[in-house]
């Protein structure tokens, strides 16, 4: 299935620290990426990302899972929010929510994610901790499209990590989040160049 163009509008989907966003409009600010962060939206109004969007004069709102019925009326009003943005591609970045109907058949592959681990190894929380505790010597990141399954979507890129003798949760961790800090935001570009299909599982690059 061909991705076909993809506005460089994004928005970035939040529920904590923020860090990949910041990463996301650092690159952007120097050119590395070609793209504008049109809206981030938090799922928790403590969310210290949401303070980053702000200082970075980017629209930025919280909107809280619990003010809505049920998931269904929570997604129709994102997506409301993120068709009036005039969005293109939806940016996951520690957004702890798994992803329903609404929003995927709103942006259908459209959505991407980040994920703390080389999937489809240790999806779903504490990737890192998952990674030391089955002694696995490499773990990672992975770029991944979203469906319906947690952490399941065709794999956009890849970064390896070793795992060193003396790591702790927090070491690792702090390794792996350098490199998503790259692969991100070179992820988001290639998907915004545009030229690739989707073949089963796969991204393929068209040459
Ligand atoms: C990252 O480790 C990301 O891979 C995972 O959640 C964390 C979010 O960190 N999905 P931050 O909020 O971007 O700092």
């Amino acid at each position: 299935m061909a991705l076909g163009r993809i506005p460089r509008r994004l928005a970035v989907l939040i529920s904590g620290r923020g860090s990949n966003l910041q990463a996301i409009l650092g690159s952007i600010r120097t050119g590395r990426l070609d793209a504008t962060v049109a809206l981030v939206i938090s799922s928790r109004p403590e969310a210290p990302g949401l303070l980053r969007a702000r200082e970075a004069a980017v629209d930025a709102v919280c909107l809280q899972p619990r003010d809505y019925a049920d998931r269904d009326a929570f997604e129709r009003a994102m997506v409301e929010r993120l068709l009036a943005a005039d969005v293109g591609l939806l940016c996951l970045a520690g957004f702890m929510r798994l992803v329903g109907q609404p929003l995927l058949r709103a942006f259908p592959n459209r959505i991407v994610n980040i994920h703390p681990s080389l999937l489809p190894a240790f999806p779903g929380l504490e990737a890192q901790r998952q990674a030391l505790e089955h002694g696995v010597r490499v773990t990672g990141a992975t770029v991944h499209l979203v469906d319906a399954d947690l952490d399941a979507g065709p794999i956009v890129l890849q970064a390896a990590v070793p795992v060193l003798d003396d790591d702790t949760v927090e070491t690792l961790s702090a390794r792996i989040l350098v490199e998503e800090h790259k692969l991100y935001p070179r992820a988001i570009q290639m998907l915004l160049d545009g030229g690739w299909t989707i073949e089963g599982r796969r991204f393929v690059r068209r040459a």
